[in-house]
């Protein structure tokens, strides 16, 4: 294994140990204290984890009453974003912790079950994982009765067959109770009705991978590290023109021109931050800050020199949605495609300037009205790219 250094998922940690402090404290202790670190999603969105949880261990429906046995934790190790690969090192390399950090999980919101749904790609892990599955389960980590008071829990798999919109947490849902994995109406949200209409909570690999070391070490060490609303550390996947692309594990808050200088890039004209889905920067931004503050990221972080055309680079990432829209809604189904036409259109000079404008709205459109993320956030790559690279998508 390559020697990983990080403020906190890749420090020393003793097995077991984040699920014992969980037990000691009790269920509503340990939501206190995720809330009081202020642990916010890793999967891009940056939701409060503690309240994501407290919707799920609070749904009152009448037909919940039960809720012991009907309550999941899913850990989305869908992992599709362009350019993300971070979810893929923590289940290679720090599996007992994501375990571990899925037991937390699900005690807090008092489920019985845990499911990995794994990206279709990383298939290969199925024996690792499940073999590991099966020692915790032998060993009495997993299965009845682990607090000595009642609480039973354990682990699935479930694969997923490569759509990047099955990474969308009801797209997810849906492809795992058997259907096509197109993203759901909301309400009703997982959390209340969710995998088999149970309370459900789904939470990124990374997110889950924080909890033992935030139980162990408590809040105000983990709000030590970031910045105030973006507490903790975030993994990067660091991709494109350096010398040293890789995971690293930075403190939020960190500056673009930092995550350069850690990757041996030099000479680059700019970094899209968020995969294909997130913005764009030249390089008169690079001091802005990774964090939700100001630039944030599921992790990716793909850098291109002066080398690299820029029309290139928004008509990939154009054709990339087209292919992967879900088709449900004509915004997001026909709206990429018109974008894409309308970029190649005025590549060859057969388009207005104007007609860019038009297209600008209609990113925007999309952005307000299309059904899920994968629609809304079109616009990001689209809006960021012409506006800072606008004399590339006519002459590049
Ligand atoms: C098109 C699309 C793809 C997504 N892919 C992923 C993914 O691969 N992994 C992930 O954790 N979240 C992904 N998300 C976000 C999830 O819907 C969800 O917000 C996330 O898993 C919640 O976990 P968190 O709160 O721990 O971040 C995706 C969202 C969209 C719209
Ligand atoms: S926005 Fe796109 S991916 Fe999402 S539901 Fe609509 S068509 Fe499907």
């Amino acid at each position: 294994m390559t020697e990983r250094k990080g403020p906190i998922l890749f420090r020393p940690y003793t097995a077991f140990s984040g699920m014992r402090k969980a037990f000691e404290m009790g269920n509503a202790k340990v939501l206190a204290t995720v809330k009081d670190a202020g642990l916010r999603g890793r999967g891009g969105a940056g939701f409060p984890t503690a309240m994501k949880w407290k919707f799920a261990l609070d749904d009152i429906s009448k037909d919940h009453q039960d809720y012991s046995k009907d309550r999941f934790i899913i850990c989305n190790a869908d992992e599709g974003e362009p350019g993300t690969f971070k979810d893929r090192v923590l289940l290679e390399e720090q599996l007992g912790l994501l375990l571990e950090g899925m037991l937390i999980a699900g005690y807090t919101i008092r489920a019985s079950t845990g499911i990995i749904f794994l990206r279709g790609e990383y298939n290969y892990m199925w024996d690792q994982i499940k073999g590991t599955i099966l020692r915790w389960r032998a060993e009495g980590m997993l299965g009845e009765n682990l607090d000595g008071k009642g609480f039973d829990f354990d682990i699935h798999i479930r694969m997923g067959a490569g759509a990047y919109v099955c990474g969308e947490e009801t797209a997810l849902i849906e492809s795992m109770e058997g259907y096509r994995g197109e993203p759901r109406n909301r309400p009703p949200f997982p959390v209340n009705a969710g995998f088999n209409k149970r309370p459900t909570v789904v939470n990124n690999v990374e997110t889950l991978c924080q909890l033992p070391h935030i139980l162990n070490e408590g809040a105000d060490w983990f709000k030590k590290i970031g910045t105030e609303e973006s507490t903790g550390s975030k993994l990067l996947s660091i991709s494109g023109d350096c010398s040293k692309p890789g995971v690293y594990e930075v403190p939020f808050g960190v500056t673009i021109q930092a995550v350069l200088e850690l990757a041996g890039a030099v000479g680059i004209k700019a970094v899209q931050v968020g995969g294909a889905s997130g913005i764009c920067l030249s390089a008169h931004e690079f001091d802005r800050t990774i964090c939700f503050e100001d630039v944030p990221t599921g992790g990716s972080i793909i850098i291109f020199n002066t080398t690299r055309n820029m029309r290139e680079v928004l008509v990939n990432f154009l054709g990339f949605f087209m292919e992967e829209s879900c088709g449900q809604c004509t915004p997001c189904r026909y709206g990429t495609e018109c974008l894409l036409d309308g970029i190649l259109q005025l590549s060859r000079g057969e388009c207005s300037d104007e007609y860019l404008s038009e297209l600008l709205d209609l990113s925007d459109s999309m952005a307000i009205a299309s059904k899920c993320g994968l629609g809304q956030s079109v616009a990001n790559p689209f809006r960021s790219i012409i506006e800072r690279f606008r004399g590339e998508i006519y002459h590049g």
